[in-house]
């Protein structure tokens, strides 16, 4: 194998190969021969590979990599590293109360202390289910020892009655459905199981695949990995190849802060919106930009995105599911189409030890209905708007998901296009939100906004997606699918309604949702990117003034250190006090006897 390390040690032979203290160095020796090591092997100056395992019996969208671990460890084998799989506390999206959210900071904390405490020299990151992603790549940011993401990959298509059932997305699809009373319980509950045919974790372009989608921009994974379904034998190989890569990158001494620089992360937003990408990769990506270092900021959203056209046909804003997006070429093919046009830092380093604009040299749509060329999009203006005004000082929207029967109905006023006044219904989370939604004394018609406060980061705790909330089942009976609905939490990256996400500083911590009231006139003013409570200055400092914090109630001794130090969705919900820590890798800690 090809040794570029000129005379370097490696990190793990200050545990296993340190004359200068035998006693220890016996001790970290002798409990790693009890079943899988020799000791020649151990001390033989080979790296060892950490492989971080989010699968599980609790993580079912991660699940695929306690099979493809076998293939990984075959690579690293391969390639002269030893491998060593450890376990990561599980976020399963879908199954951890309050919120997955709430546990990416603490499997990223948990990771640090691994990465640092143990005699890791690189380490393979298995992603997958939403705020996997997220808090591996942060982790692996704070340590900046040298990682690769493997993806698990999206579950199969999902098909009922001769249609593809898109993760999350039918979800939203049939709870209009039994609200009209076109379908029953029984039905709906088909319908929805339907969306999950395999292994593997959301086949729509919700958070799960844009964040795999934005680790290879991000130059962090290998070229093609995050778009191959979980249950193909591109994925096996993929696990195979990702295990040979990340010892040569050890050789190498190629670390995340030489990938993921400004440039990687403006790759990554650029992508984000032409595949038409979740709302949830802003908070993510500016988390992982502060634990590596990297100036980000979220209107660099709308200045970098805003303008990107939406290429990728697949739901919830388009069409397709996971496999045709596989076949048409996945990521590589959506970056060579921008890459055509000039939106791509072609320079960037990559995991693959070359840069993006090598990896992607022949990379281009093989199927243009579902990846469009870059001058013949699905729709332009793709990113997120970034909004102000006096709720909020920053929120997101994705227009990408704006229907054309809302964009006719309410954005297109003649002389008045992309502006919409309308009267604020406010709920106190989603509990109040599911008591009154159907109370006919809220006056709820076709112009009111639905605004939901107090599930934002410290509020929920842990950001919560609800924000996407449903009409009233009468206002869906008129046909009116949607309302514009903000909120201080997040929504499901499944979701395909008009929503202002994301607003920070939260309620709980003052932001001015807080001094919102039912009844108040609301303008959203998409050419400004603005969005006010037209309330009488006068009256909303004396709001203000009145206003005093909500009693907060703790569950979990991690509810209470989460909201010690979280931060606001803005600046990506870190745990303020570890944006601090870099580069740690380089650091050794002391011997444990
Ligand atoms: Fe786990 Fe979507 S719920 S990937
Ligand atoms: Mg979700």
């Amino acid at each position: 194998m090809s040794d570029t390390r000129a005379n370097r040690r490696f990190r793990s032979q200050e545990w296993f190969d340190n004359p200068n203290n035998p006693g220890m160095t016996a001790l970290y020796l002798e409990r790693y021969q009890n079943h899988e090591y020799t000791r020649a092997e151990l001390q033989s100056e080979r790296p060892i590979i950490g492989i971080a395992q989010t699968g599980s019996d609790l993580a079912p969208c991660n699940k695929i990599h306690v099979f493809l671990v076998d293939r990984i460890k075959a690579g690293i084998r391969e390639a002269g590293g030893i491998p060593m799989e450890f376990p990561v506390h599980p976020i399963q999206e879908t199954g951890k109360r309050p919120t997955a959210a709430l546990d990416r900071n603490l499997a990223y904390l948990s990771l640090v202390e691994v990465l640092h405490g143990y005699p890791i020299d690189g380490v393979v990151l298995t992603t997958g289910c939403d705020k996997t992603t997220p808090a591996l790549l942060m982790g692996a940011a704070t340590v900046d020892l040298p990682a690769i993401a493997l993806n698990g990959g999206p579950m199969l298509d999902g098909w009922w009655q001769g249609k593809r059932a898109g993760s999350g997305t039918i979800i939203w699809e049939s709870r209009r459905l039994l609200a009209e009373g076109q379908i029953d319980y029984e039905e709906f509950m088909r319908r929805v199981c339907s969306s999950a045919p395999s292994l593997g974790h959301c086949n729509t372009m919700g958070t799960a695949s844009t964040m795999n989608a934005m680790a290879e921009a991000l130059g962090m994974s290998l070229t093609g990995n995050s778009a191959i379904p979980a249950p193909f034998r591109e994925r096996m190989a993929m696990a195979y190849e990702t295990g040979k890569r990340i010892v040569q990158m050890v050789l190498e001494d190629l670390k995340p802060s030489d990938i993921m620089t400004r440039a990687a992360f403006e790759n990554a937003i650029v992508v984000n919106a032409a595949i038409g990408g979740s709302t949830n990769a802003p908070p993510h990506l500016q988390a992982i930009a502060r634990h590596v270092g990297v100036e980000l900021d979220v209107r660099d959203w709308e200045a970098i995105g805003y303008d990107v056209p939406l290429m990728v046909n697949m739901q919830p804003a388009g069409e397709y599911l996971g496999e045709s997006f596989f076949r048409a070429g996945g990521v590589p093919a959506v970056m060579g189409e921008l890459m055509k046009a000039h939106r791509i830092h072609r320079d960037a380093m990559t995991a693959t030890g070359r840069t993006m604009g090598e990896n992607l040299a022949g990379w281009e749509s093989l199927d243009p209905a579902v990846i469009t060329p870059y001058d013949a999009p699905l729709r332009q203006n793709a990113g997120f708007k970034v909004l102000s005004g006096n709720l909020f000082d920053s929120a997101l929207m994705k227009t990408s998901v704006i229907s054309a029967d809302f964009r006719a109905r309410f954005l297109s006023e003649p002389g008045n296009e992309g502006v919409f006044e309308a009267r604020a219904v406010v709920f106190e989370g989603p509990e109040d939100y599911h008591d009154r939604i159907n109370d006919p004394a809220l006056q709820i018609d076709e112009r009111t906004i639905l605004f939901i406060r107090g599930v934002g980061c410290v509020g929920y705790p842990g950001s919560a997606e609800v924000v996407n909330m449903q009409p009233p089942d009468a206002i869906i009976r008129q046909g009116i699918k949607h309302l514009p609905t903000v909120g201080d939490g997040r929504q499901s990256g499944t979701s395909e309604s008009p929503s202002i996400l994301n607003a920070s500083p939260e309620s709980v911590v003052g932001g001015g949702l807080a001094h919102l009231r039912t009844g108040d006139r609301v303008r959203l003013d998409l050419n400004a990117s603005t969005m006010n409570a037209l309330v009488d200055p006068a009256e909303w400092q004396a709001r203000i003034d009145a206003w005093t914090p909500p009693e907060i109630v703790h569950q979990t001794p991690w509810q209470e250190i989460y909201r010690t130090h979280v931060g606001q969705l803005a600046d990506g919900g870190c745990l303020e006090l570890a944006t601090a820590y870099q580069k740690i890798g380089r650091t050794l800690p002391r011997d444990n006897h």
